[in-house]
């Protein structure tokens, strides 16, 4: 195409965009002159659903309010609403009803899926294929944006280093370049290139910021970290989202260097909407606002609106502070309705951007619903990412893959059997027990096993809101499991997590199995040491009992609505294990807060002396180390070269070889360690990875380039350095293997 053209072409793109800029913001001008302080402050207001569980509309009590202001067209956004006629419901009363009929905004946590779900995040992150979890946010915003659905309070992106928290399931494990990639990849599948289209949702990048370094993992606990880790550690996943266009941003229930994350100007208005120029909305986590109350920096609700809004949140998720509050706070001259103005000035554009006041029910199509939800390619999309999640630790029989020809093979566990735990703890919008269970997936390949639950795991209610009852008593399965597992040549076991725990409010101080489950495996090992151990958990557990005794050891998460067919297919050897694990395995509890990205200390020993940085009863190392996987093949790193380039970046290459006996795809991974800085640098640190797929004896060579942004680093002041010095670098399988090399800039 002449150059002529194809100039004109992108100058009228760029033209047409900013003409659409400029076209929203003047209808936002002019609605903006129309509204009144209650009606700007109604836009300001997110409530969760209020129709009474018994009819569609509450007659008294708190949701009768909600009703009343959602009348009087002062709510601007509902959460855990969806389904079209539902959200119909609520639409029509703020299109039809209300003075200035300005369409609602509906949000949900769709984190892993709508009702096709997909493994929990950190299960997908395994994959380290970015284009499967960015699918993965596509299909799930297909059917979410179908259900009514604009707007998913995800990607979580919450950095952890500590799996007694339970919300580790959520996010992208420990590493902040991994889960700057991955953040970007699910915000891109959410919202896609035109979120004007009915099929695209906004994202919203969570919880901002620093929750995942909650205290001895306590969910809600303090944070307390030094602005040089916010800087390198927390904040590039969210930095990155940003970059990319993220909608929305969350802030978060915990406290940062003293003060309440909602209440922080220095994390909303200095760095996210100051430095980065964010000019999407920032909404509050649930009541997090009136949570300020508890930490003690404000008195009561009039002082939590004021501080929120002048620090930066715009919208208050179910803390009743700001339309109970602001216009009163206005009048009194304690804000001005400029901050106000801004707010609601985020808001009304986000919902132009999404089509929703062009129409309003663009989000609402019966047919659209009925035909978008479990729809074929959603669960192909959601087997391939289920089995590519899937992560090898352990094979040293080469007991896998089984033989499709094998018989007597005993399957024990009540996860084996378990059609809801598979789904994970955050499918606000799934159908209960609609997972493919470990048994029924194994049956597609063979009839030739028998199967005993061995022990209950958990006894009473199985609910996102209640805590779980643990099965500690009750061991009357202990001999059919034995007797059968006696006399089989092989024995299946999954054992792990109840799906429901880990998530919100999941923390827990052990991370050994729970119930009798631990038992169980001890007992059958005294029968057959023959076990292939399958661990389905919601987060890293200590496996030191079953790395000493077992030659077999699978870790499967919570792999979603396909579960049991991706696990068989990696246990039949349908498909060769290609995950690498996102965040560290301890091999104790007492080894907690871990990563790989630690600092070497004054003293990294080790010494023949005492006085060197460890334990006397534990060794420093994981069990299982970030980024380590196994495959049913095997690769072989060489030949690598370190080169300047002509851009004066730093090319690194090397030449992977798969030296095994069957085609495989290895995620090659490249570390880098700061030797000398003007501030402590981490002895590795991920930055650079390639998924890649290769036959028997082909070898591939794998190239990075390094420029500033990966080989520069944040000062405590949150100023970017590159500076002079020597490199490591190392090219591997893992973060613990590989070839090293080193350059100078
Ligand atoms: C919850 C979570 C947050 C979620 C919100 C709405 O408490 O902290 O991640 O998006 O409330 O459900």
């Amino acid at each position: 195409m002449h150059y002529k053209k194809l100039s004109f072409i992108i100058i009228s793109i760029f033209a047409m965009s900013a003409f659409a800029e400029d076209y929203i913001d003047s209808r936002i001008d002019d609605l903006l002159t129309k509204m009144t302080l209650e009606e700007k402050i109604g836009q300001m207001t997110q409530y969760n659903g209020f129709w009474d569980a018994t009819g569609p509309m509450p007659s008294e009590g708190e949701n009768k309010n909600k009703l009343d202001q959602l009348k009087r067209g002062l709510v601007g956004s509902v959460l855990n609403v969806s389904g079209t006629k539902q959200v119909k419901e609520f639409q029509d009363i703020a299109v039809k009803q209300t003075r200035l009929g300005i369409p609602l905004i509906f949000g949900l946590d769709v984190i892993h899926g709508q009702k096709t779900i997909f493994p929990i995040p950190l299960g997908e992150t395994s994959s380290w294929d970015l284009e499967v979890m960015e699918r993965s946010a596509r299909d799930a915003a297909i059917e979410a944006s179908a259900m009514g659905i604009n707007w998913t309070f995800a990607p979580m992106m919450d950095v952890s280093i500590d799996p007694r928290w339970g919300r580790v399931m959520e996010g992208a494990g420990e590493d902040p370049y991994l889960g700057a990639k991955v953040a970007v990849a699910r915000i891109q599948g959410f919202q896609g290139k035109d979120l004007s289209r009915s099929d695209t949702i906004a994202a919203c990048a969570k919880h901002f910021a620093g929750y995942g370094f909650v205290t001895a993992g306590r969910d809600y606990n303090t944070v307390d970290i030094g602005t040089y880790t916010l800087y390198n550690t927390v904040l590039p996943p969210f930095k990155a989202s940003v970059a990319v266009g993220v909608k929305t941003v969350m802030n978060a229930f915990n406290t940062l260097n003293g003060t309440p994350s909602t209440a922080s100007a220095f994390l909303q208005r200095d760095i996210l909407k100051g430095q980065w120029g964010f000019q999407g909305v920032v909404v509050s986590d649930w009541a997090s606002g009136r949570e300020m109350i508890e930490h003690g920096t404000a008195k009561n609700l009039k002082e939590v609106a004021e501080q929120s809004l002048k620090a930066g949140s715009d919208m208050d998720m179910e803390s009743y502070a700001y339309n109970r509050n602001l216009a009163e706070l206005v009048t009194e001259k304690k804000v001005d309705e400029s901050l106000i103005n801004d707010s609601v000035r985020r808001i009304l554009k986000l919902k132009f951007e999404l089509g929703l006041f062009d129409n309003p029910y663009k989000y609402i199509n019966e047919k659209r619903e009925k035909s978008a939800l479990y729809n074929k390619k959603h669960i192909d999309d959601s087997l391939d990412a289920a089995r590519k999640s899937i992560v090898l630790l352990k094979n040293s029989n080469g007991i896998l893959p089984l033989s499709k020809k094998i018989k007597n093979v005993a399957v024990i566990g009540s996860l084996a059997n378990d059609k809801n735990s598979p789904l994970g703890s955050w499918r606000m919008a799934s159908d209960d027990n609609t997972a493919v269970s470990l048994i029924e997936g194994m049956s597609r390949y063979t009839n030739e096993f028998k199967y005993e639950q061995g022990v209950r795991l958990v006894d009473g209610k199985e609910s996102f809101f209640a805590p779980l009852v643990f099965n500690q008593t009750d061991r009357s399965g202990f001999d059919a499991a034995k007797k059968l597992a006696k006399s089989a040549d092989v024995v299946v076991m999954m054992l792990g997590e109840h799906g429901f725990q880990t998530g919100e409010g999941r923390s827990q101080a052990n991370l050994g199995f729970p119930g009798l489950q631990q038992e169980l495996l001890e007992e059958i090992y005294s029968v057959n040491p023959n076990i292939v151990l399958l661990v389905s958990s919601g987060r890293p557990l200590v496996l030191d009992w079953a790395d000493k005794h077992l030659s077999t050891i699978v870790q499967t998460w919570q792999l979603g609505s396909q579960s049991g067919h991706a696990i068989a297919q990696v246990l039949f050897g349908d498909y060769n294990p290609s995950g690498k694990l996102p965040m560290s395995f301890p091999r104790s509890v007492g080894q907690l807060p871990m990563t790989y990205r630690h600092f070497a200390t004054g003293r990294p020993g080790p010494n023949v002396d005492v006085f060197w940085s460890h334990y006397t009863d534990e060794s420093n190392d994981p069990l299982y180390p970030f980024g380590y996987g196994l495959s049913y093949t095997t690769f072989e790193y060489s030949k690598l070269i370190i080169n300047k380039t002509a851009n004066n970046k730093i090319s690194v290459s090397a030449e992977i070889t798969n030296t095994g006996t069957r085609e495989g795809e290895e995620v090659v991974q490249l570390y880098l360690h700061d030797k000398f800085a003007s501030f402590i640098r981490p002895v590795k640190e991920l930055k650079g990875f390639k998924k890649i797929q290769l036959k028997v004896g082909q070898s591939l060579n794998v190239k990075f380039e390094l420029s500033d942004e990966e080989l520069g680093f944040y000062n405590p002041e949150g100023k970017f350095l590159v500076e002079p010095g020597e490199f490591d670098v190392m090219v591997g399988t893992s973060s613990v293997s590989g070839i090293s090399g080193s350059f100078s800039i």
